[in-house]
C-alpha cells in the first residue's frame, strides 16, 4: 500500500497469475538450485543461503511455498525467496518464475507507466552516450578532461560509470535528441531540456558540466547529476523529479556495486558522487551514494535487499556528521546492522583516499568503525555543553530505545557499561532506565523491522508469539482477541500490523494463502509470517487458560499505563495546577475508576 513495491505488485499482475505461478512452481525445486536439502518430517532443511552457517537452520515448507531461517530470520514466500536470492525486485521475480512455470505474461499486464519509463530511459541512454562521446574527444571538453585528471579520476572509472560532458551551449543535447527522432514529449519528460520563460523555446538543463549518469539498480539510466568544472553555483545540478526519476528510490553506484555488496554482505554508504567513484576506483566496490538528499527509507530498503550490514561513511565535517545521525536512524529502523566511520579533520572519503591511499584508508576503517549506538552516544555527549545530570539523562534517552531492542544481553551489557563509564553513573541505574523503556514500548511503538525484532526477549514476548501464531491459524481465537482487547494488542508494531492484516482478511490463513501472502508482502512482513507458520508447524498451540491470561495481562498493562499517566498529571498539577485543571483531573479520574470497576478498560 504505502510502499512502492506494493503498488507495482497490484498494477502489474493479477492474483490469478500469481496463484498460477505458486501452483506450478515448487519452492523446493527453486531452493534446490543452490541449496542441498534434507527431509525431516514434512519440512526440508539445509544450510541457509542468506547467512554463513555450519549446521542447517534454513527450513522450507513445500506445501505452503514458504521458507524460514531460524538462524538469521530471513523468511518469506516463493517470490520473496527469489527477490532475496537473486537481488531482484518483485516484477522481475514474477517474470523469472512465470517463465520457469511456462506462463506467458500478457503485455496488457505491463501498464502505461512501464512504457513511459522505457521511453524516457531510451532518451537518457542516447543522451548519456552522447555526453560520453563529447567528454572523450570533443575539443570543447579539454577543460573537463583536465578537471577530472586533477581530481585523480582514471579512464577506467570514467568509462565504468559512463561519465560525460555537456558543452557550454544552449541547444546541443536537445538538437541531438530531437534530430535523432526522439519524441519531444519524452525528451521533455527526461528533464534534460527546460522550457524558456517566455514561450515555446527549450534549452538544455546541463551546460558546461561533467555529467554523472544515475542508474537504477538494474542499469537503466533514470537521471543525471552535473558538476560544474568552473566552480560555478550550484556545484551540482540534478535531473528534476519526474514520474520516472524519483530520487528517493535510487542510490548512486548501486548498479555497479550490487554484486559486490551481495557477496560481501556489506555496503558502504557515502554522501557524494565523487566519494563513491573514488572508492570504486580503489577497488572498494561496495560503495553507494545517496543522491544529494537525506537518506530515505526507500533507499534503506533497497540496500537491505543486498546486505544486512551498512557502514556509513559521510564527510567528516559537522554537516556530514549531522546527516550521519539521520541516516543511521533510518537504516537501523529497517533492521540493518549499522556502523559508522568518522574521518579525521573534516575530510571526505575522496580527500582521504587522495591524501593517504587505499591501504591506510582500509586500515583506518578497521581501527575506527564503531556501532551506530556508540556513535550516537559520543555525538550526544559532544552536543552537551556540560555533562550535568540533565545532560546525562538526555544522553541515555537518546540511545535507550536502541539498546533496549538489542537481542543480545551481552551487547546490551556492553553499552550499559560504556554509558556508565562515560557518564559516571552506576550501571544498575542505567540498566533500570533502559528497562523502563522496554515497558513503554506499548505507548510508543517504533517502526522497527522484523528482521531485527522478531527474536527479542522481553516482557511476554514468547507469549505474544504464541498468541499471534494461533490467531493467524484459528479465526475463533482471532475473534475472541478482537472483541476483548482489539487486535492491536501486541507490544511490537510488526505483530500489530500482521494482526491487522489477519483481521482485514477476515479469517484464517488457510482460506486464501495467496491473497494473504500478497498483503503481507506489501507490508514487508513476510519473514515474520514465515516464522509464525514454522512455529505453528512445530505445534505451538494455546489453550483457553493461556488465551485468557494474555487478554487479562494486556488489560492490566493498559490500566497501568493509564495510572502512570494520571500520576504524571498529578505531578504536574502539584507544580502549576489551576482550579480548572484539577477539576478536569478529578472528573477523568472518576470515569476511569468506574471503568476499572466494571472491568471494561480497553
Ligand atoms: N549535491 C547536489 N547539489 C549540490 C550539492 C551537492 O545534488 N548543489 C549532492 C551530490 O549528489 C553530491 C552530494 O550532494 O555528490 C555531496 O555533496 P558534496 O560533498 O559537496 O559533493 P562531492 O560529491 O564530494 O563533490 P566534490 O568532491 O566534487 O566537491
Ligand atoms: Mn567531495
Amino acid at each position: 500500500m504505502k510502499e512502492n513495491k506494493g503498488e507495482t505488485m497490484g498494477a502489474y499482475y493479477d492474483d490469478n497469475t500469481l496463484a498460477e505461478i505458486n501452483h506450478r512452481v515448487d519452492i523446493l525445486d527453486v531452493v534446490a538450485d543452490t541449496v542441498k536439502l534434507t527431509r525431516k518430517g514434512d519440512r526440508y532443511w539445509g544450510l541457509c543461503p542468506f547467512h554463513a552457517e555450519k549446521t542447517p537452520s534454513f527450513s522450507v515448507t513445500p506445501g505452503k511455498n514458504m521458507f524460514y531461517c531460524f538462524g538469521c530470520h530471513a523468511g518469506g514466500n516463493l517470490f520473496t525467496y527469489i527477490m532475496k536470492r537473486d537481488g531482484m525486485d518483485f516484477p522481475e521475480a514474477v517474470q523469472m518464475l512465470a517463465s520457469r512455470a511456462g506462463i506467458q505474461l500478457h503485455h496488457t499486464q505491463v501498464n502505461k507507466a512501464v512504457d513511459r519509463f522505457r521511453r524516457v530511459v531510451e532518451v537518457n541512454k542516447a543522451a548519456a552516450s552522447w555526453f560520453q562521446g563529447i567528454l572523450e574527444e570533443d575539443p570543447a571538453a579539454t577543460k573537463a578532461r583536465q578537471y577530472l585528471a586533477k581530481r585523480h579520476l582514471k579512464e577506467d572509472t570514467i568509462k565504468r560509470f559512463q561519465l560525460g560532458y555537456s558543452p557550454n551551449e544552449w541547444n546541443r543535447i536537445s538538437n541531438y535528441l530531437l534530430g535523432k527522432g526522439f519524441d519531444l514529449e519524452w525528451v521533455k519528460e527526461s528533464g534534460l531540456i527546460k522550457r524558456s520563460k517566455n514561450g515555446d523555446a527549450y534549452y538544455d538543463l546541463f551546460r558546461d558540466r561533467v555529467i554523472f549518469p544515475i542508474f537504477d539498480y538494474q542499469g537503466s539510466i533514470v537521471g543525471f547529476g552535473g558538476r560544474t568544472v568552473e566552480e560555478a553555483l550550484p556545484k551540482y545540478l540534478n535531473t528534476p523529479e519526474t514520474e520516472v526519476y524519483v530520487k528517493r528510490n535510487h542510490l548512486f553506484g548501486l548498479y555497479q556495486a550490487r554484486e559486490t555488496i551481495r557477496k560481501s554482505n556489506q555496503a558502504i554508504l557515502v554522501e557524494g558522487y565523487m566519494d563513491c567513484l573514488k572508492l570504486h576506483q580503489h577497488d572498494i566496490q561496495n560503495a553507494v551514494a545517496s543522491l544529494g538528499t537525506a537518506l530515505t527509507r526507500e533507499q534503506a530498503l533497497l540496500l537491505r535487499r543486498y546486505s544486512e550490514n551498512i557502514l556509513v561513511l559521510y564527510d567528516g565535517d559537522e554537516a556530514g556528521q549531522r546527516e550521519t545521525l539521520r541516516a543511521v536512524e533510518i537504516l537501523a529502523e529497517q533492521g540493518l546492522n549499522v556502523e559508522v566511520l568518522t574521518l579525521p579533520g573534516g575530510l571526505d572519503p575522496d580527500d582521504y583516499l587522495d591524501q593517504y591511499g587505499k591501504e591506510e584508508f582500509l586500515q583506518y576503517i578497521q581501527n575506527n568503525r564503531v556501532s551506530y549506538i556508540e556513535f550516537k552516544v559520543k555525538r550526544s555527549i559532544a552536543a552537551e555543553n556540560s555533562l550535568n545530570l540533565q545532560a546525562k539523562i538526555r544522553v541515555i534517552n537518546a540511545v535507550k530505545p536502541d539498546i533496549g531492542r538489542l537481542e543480545s544481553t551481552i551487547l546490551r551489557d556492553n553499552y550499559v557499561k560504556m554509558l556508565s563509564r562515560l557518564l559516571k553513573i552506576e550501571e544498575n541505574l542505567i540498566l533500570k532506565e533502559i528497562e523502563s523503556n522496554i515497558g513503554q514500548r506499548m505507548q510508543h511503538p517504533k517502526n522497527k523491522s522484523p528482521v531485527n525484532r522478531d527474536n527479542i526477549q522481553y516482557g511476554n514476548y514468547s507469549m505474544e508469539e504464541k498468541i499471534l501464531a494461533n490467531m493467524l491459524q484459528n479465526s475463533d481465537i482471532a475473534d475472541t482477541i478482537a472483541s476483548q482487547i482489539g487486535v492491536q494488542c501486541f507490544t511490537s508494531r510488526h505483530y500489530n500490523r500482521l494482526a491487522a492484516i489477519c483481521y482485514e482478511m477476515g479469517g484464517d490463513l488457510q482460506a486464501n494463502p495467496v491473497a494473504w501472502q500478497q498483503a503481507v508482502q506489501k507490508e514487508g512482513l513476510e519473514a515474520l509470517l514465515a516464522r509464525l507458520e514454522s512455529r505453528w508447524h512445530e505445534g505451538i498451540r494455546i489453550n483457553d487458560a493461556e488465551l485468557w491470561y494474555f487478554i487479562r495481562s494486556v488489560q492490566r498493562g493498559r490500566q497501568k499505563a493509564k495510572w502512570r499517566k494520571l500520576h504524571q498529571r498529578l505531578d504536574q498539577l502539584r507544580n502549576d495546577g489551576g482550579f480548572h485543571s484539577v477539576l478536569r483531573l478529578i472528573l477523568d479520574l472518576d470515569t476511569f475508576l468506574h471503568q476499572t470497576r466494571e472491568g471494561g478498560i480497553q
